[in-house]
């Protein structure tokens, strides 16, 4: 993991691309993304850390790897401290970490290799036994010790469980609705291949045109049969919830929703971690609830209101999930 200060915060990101580049003095290369939130960081201070990871530290250093600090502080993760430099954060959690100096750099294509003068090495373990640090590899895109063969997690993904572990705290709200209908714009299809800004500006231009529709919230339905979900896809409706059904525009479809017991999420902040909730209650709250389970292909929605606003890390939404107390729990 690189690590800079950014806007006066420590910053840490994974990194691969990183190697030695001359021997006394010390300089090492780490090759990052122009436009990374370290990469400012490195570029503002003229300084820089290299911390090499442990196997204990996968989940953290994977998830320096997916977040970015752009919208996420990533700055408590880690014990910081720092040493010479004063100005490059280092994590006091890796077996062996070093200070480095900017002395140069060149732009590669989209990146920026910067060579670093390494001031001062840190390590827990002053003989520098590998087996002793046993620090964690990298090896076609999983993760690995140098004393087991077994892969530790794969890159890119192990990381969201840094997500879900912090939203062990999420509790739902459990709660009936009442039948309800709403009219919206429809897709059928992959939800990977949905374009939902394409969706939110038919729905904001069609909208208008609905009569006894409630704009306080927009709600986007996810339905399923057996069929769609063999393919994985789902049929998709953003609209809004109506008082009274009545004329229903060209280019919209009405669905009635039945009364249903749900169980309600709220996500707060960025959007991006969202993956990390749908992940934490689809791989962990449902198998370790002993009462309640998912109704098998029911539709589940999320709830947008004035409380949405995908550019602020206080943003917040409802993902309502359709729930029934497992038989073997009656
Ligand atoms: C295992 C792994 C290795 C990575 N290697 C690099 C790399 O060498 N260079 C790079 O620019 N990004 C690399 N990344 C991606 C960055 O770590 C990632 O985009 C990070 O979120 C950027 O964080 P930042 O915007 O806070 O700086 C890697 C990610 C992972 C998971």
């Amino acid at each position: 993991m690189v690590g800079a200060n950014v806007n006066g915060k420590p910053n840490y990101l994974a990194v691969g691309a990183i190697s030695v580049v001359h021997n006394h003095p010390t300089v090492m290369m780490v090759s990052l993304t122009k436009t990374h939130y370290t990469s400012k960081g490195i570029i503002e201070n003229e300084t820089f850390s290299i911390n090499i990871p442990s196997v204990s530290q996968v989940i953290e250093t994977d998830y320096c790897g997916i977040a970015t600090g752009k919208t996420t502080d990533k700055s408590e993760i880690f014990t910081t401290f720092y040493g010479e430099l004063e100005s490059a954060p280092m994590i006091e959690e890796c077996p062996i970490t070093c200070e480095c100096k900017l002395i140069d750099s060149t732009k590669v294509k989209y990146c920026i290799a910067f060579f670093g003068e390494v001031c001062q090495l840190y390590s827990n373990d002053q003989n520098f036994d590998i087996s002793h640090i046993n620090p964690m590899l990298l090896s076609l895109g999983e993760y690995r010790s140098i004393t087991q063969s077994e892969s530790l997690g794969r890159c890119y993904k192990i990381g969201w469980n840094y997500e879900g572990a912090r939203r062990k705290g999420i509790k739902p709200k459990f709660l009936e609705k009442e039948e309800f209908q709403v009219v919206g714009v429809e897709d059928v299809g992959k939800e990977i291949n949905r374009n939902h800004r394409e969706f939110w500006i038919k729905l904001r231009d069609l909208g208008e045109k609905v009569q006894n529709r409630d704009a306080s919230h927009t709600l986007e339905i996810h339905m399923y049969t057996k069929e769609l979900s063999e393919k994985g896809e789902n049929r998709f409706i953003l609209g809004n919830e109506l008082s009274k059904v009545e004329n229903i525009p060209e280019g919209l479809v009405h669905i009635t929703i039945p009364t249903q017991k749900y169980a309600m999420f709220t996500q707060i902040g960025n959007y991006d971690n969202f993956m990390a909730t749908v992940q934490y209650v689809f791989g962990e709250w449902f198998p370790d609830n002993k009462k309640y389970e998912r109704v098998p292909l029911a539709p589940d929605f999320v709830w947008y209101d004035a409380r949405y606003n995908p550019r602020s890390d206080k943003s917040e939404f409802d993902w309502y999930i359709p729930i029934q107390e497992k038989s073997s729990s009656i």
